[in-house]
């Protein structure tokens, strides 16, 4: 009864309020004309709306203002002249560095008016292989090349050489290339632990694999009705999910590192799931750091939530499933655990099949479905096309089935073992080093370095001069190396670690010295706040890359590169 009669009377006091309200607002438009009214309706309303659209954009606030802040101080006359002539400055160096020809060479323009012999061919190419001044095959180079032998390439070579002309788009025309294509998806899901339901394609290397793992999961999501669908992954996933975002109209939503272990801080995942929430990303390992996400921990989420989870194994997949085989135990990180939908693993990595290979994974047909494109309209035909080439190169689809047959699980197992316990031994003894630390803890190709008490980048140059071509990373600022099969031969590991405790030792008789050449480039670069200003110098580097103009310099011109020994 008390219920019953609150209620009453908090219902008569609601209808004095509006009563009130109502005749507040009469009162007060007692002036005006009716169209009056109606317009300020309208414009109000127009307002809101115009409001809800600038406020509410898939970049946020902050960042268009901050944008157009740098926009405006460029305009600034004197400010921006210096800043445009510093920013050419950087850009004729650049290509000055990176363009250089020998002496008596030349840039060809156009072409021959009558065709080169062959024998004329294969001396031009020649010409090429000159230019060649590091030698990845010693072992001096991160990653980059991850085996180069030559016998595997005699076979490779044959191999192309037998499908050159061949084309998937055609299965009819070219039967052999569909089976091995099909054969590679099924022995990459077997590998991965997929079930009967497992699927995949061979794409042309690691950023198609995340490109069409983002696609397929993309057109999920607006299938729900997500207009904004959303990539939330670790802030050290690779840059291809910035790519995808950028390509497929998606938003990536960065999560921070717990900063010890350099995995991904899963309560801030969690925390940052919403509506449009696409897919989750793990990583197995990540590129900077070498570290391998708490893929468990996320595949729960993504169970919970209902969300797709991709694992990029790009960079170790090859490794990781090799490695229980290997002697070194792993938390599970594949179909295995409930949840991974998708895991993307270059063959053109640590697979050691040549460059344009990589697998997408999927745990169930209806996600390679949303992958697929097909316009059955075209006047062409009914076309349909599994990833985001039209025709490819059959040749690189045999050479990677040669490659992974001629391999065997004996010979994956092999490089893996020793590529491991190669990276295991530079971890230790690294770690032994007075001044420098390893981010986190590594478990499989990749040992990052970082340093507390000088800069890093001042280790990447000294490196650099002692022939040793690192990755140099940022936020945080860091090197790291990236072992691969070159790694792995006899004194090769031993070199660097003792390069690397003789050049620290020199670094730290003066730790507080200033950074110079490349290192305080990579430096400056992070601490530009406009990052507009790094994109355009980075234009300017794709520019050069594509340059035909010859720079007449001597043969030991500064590049930061040069191999003093
Ligand atoms: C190499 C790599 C990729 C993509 O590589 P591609 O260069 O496109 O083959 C993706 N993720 C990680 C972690 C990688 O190391
Ligand atoms: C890690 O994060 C904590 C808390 O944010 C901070 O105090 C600490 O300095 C960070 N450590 C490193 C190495 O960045």
């Amino acid at each position: 009864m008390d219920y019953w009669g609150a209620l009453e009377v908090y219902k008569e006091m609601v209808m004095l309020y509006v009563e009130e309200g109502r005749r507040q607002i009469n009162f007060h438009c007692s002036h005006l004309e009716p169209w009056q009214i109606i317009g300020a309706a309208v414009i109000t309303t127009l307002g809101a709306v115009w409001m809800k659209a600038f406020l509410f954009q898939q970049e946020s606030l902050t960042s268009r203002i901050k944008k157009q802040c740098f926009r405006l101080i460029r305009k600034i006359p004197f400010i921006g002249g210096a800043i445009q002539s510093q920013l050419n400055k950087a850009l004729d160096d650049m290509s000055e560095s990176l363009c250089t020809l020998k002496n008596g060479m030349s840039y060809t323009q156009q072409l021959p008016s009558k065709g080169l012999s062959q024998s004329q061919v294969l001396e031009k190419i020649k010409e090429h292989q000159t230019l060649n001044e590091v030698p990845w095959e010693k072992g001096c180079v991160s990653g980059a090349v991850y085996w180069g032998d030559e016998s595997l390439t005699k076979l490779l070579v044959k191999v192309y050489g037998d499908f050159a002309w061949s084309n998937p788009l055609h299965p009819d025309i070219f039967p052999g290339v569909r089976k091995m294509e099909a054969e590679v998806v099924r022995m990459c899901c077997t590998l991965f632990n997929g079930g009967p339901n497992s699927c995949g394609t061979v794409t042309s290397g690691g950023t198609e694999s995340i490109l069409m793992a983002c696609k397929a999961y993309r057109d999920m999501a607006y299938e729900r009705g997500v207009k904004y669908p959303e990539i939330v992954a670790p802030v050290s996933v690779h840059a291809a999910f910035n790519k995808a975002a950028h390509y497929f109209g998606m938003k990536l939503v960065h999560i921070p590192l717990d900063n010890k272990t350099m995995k991904v801080d899963v309560k801030a995942m969690k925390r940052a799931i919403n509506k449009n929430t696409a897919m989750l990303v793990c990583s197995a390992p990540q590129f900077p750091h070498g570290i391998i996400d708490p893929i468990e921990e996320v595949a729960k989420l993504a169970l919970r939530y209902k969300i797709p989870l991709h694992v990029d194994a790009c960079l170790g997949g090859f490794l990781i499933v090799f490695m229980a085989k290997a002697g070194y135990s792993l938390a599970p990180f594949d179909f295995r655990v409930k949840g991974v939908t998708s895991i993307s693993a270059d063959t053109h990595k640590y697979g050691y099949a040549p460059k344009g290979s990589s697998v997408i994974l999927y745990s169930d047909k209806k996600y390679r479905h949303h992958q697929y494109f097909v316009a059955p309209d075209w006047q062409g035909g009914i076309y349909a096309s599994p990833s985001i080439a039209g025709s490819r190169p059959g040749g690189i689809i045999a050479a990677c089935w040669a490659t992974m047959m001629h391999m065997g699980e004996n010979g994956y197992v092999d490089a893996t073992r020793k590529i491991i316990s190669t990276a295991q031994k530079i971890k230790s003894e690294i770690r032994k080093i007075k001044g420098i630390f390893v981010f986190g803890d590594p478990e499989v190709s990749v040992v990052a370095i970082g340093s507390d008490v000088f800069d890093i980048f001042r280790l990447s140059n000294a490196l650099t001069s002692e022939g040793w071509n690192l990755n140099t990373l940022q936020f945080p600022s860091s090197i790291h190396i990236c072992c691969t099969v070159l790694h792995t031969q006899k004194g090769v590991a031993d070199q660097f670690v003792r390069c690397v405790r003789e050049q620290v030792a020199i670094i730290m008789k003066n730790p507080k010295e200033k950074t110079t050449g490349m290192g305080a480039i990579y430096g400056m670069a992070q601490s530009i706040p406009d990052r507009s200003l790094v994109t355009e110098i980075s234009q300017g580097f794709l520019d050069c890359l594509y340059s035909t103009e010859v720079h007449k310099t001597n043969t030991n011109h500064m590049n930061g590169n040069g191999k003093a020994h």
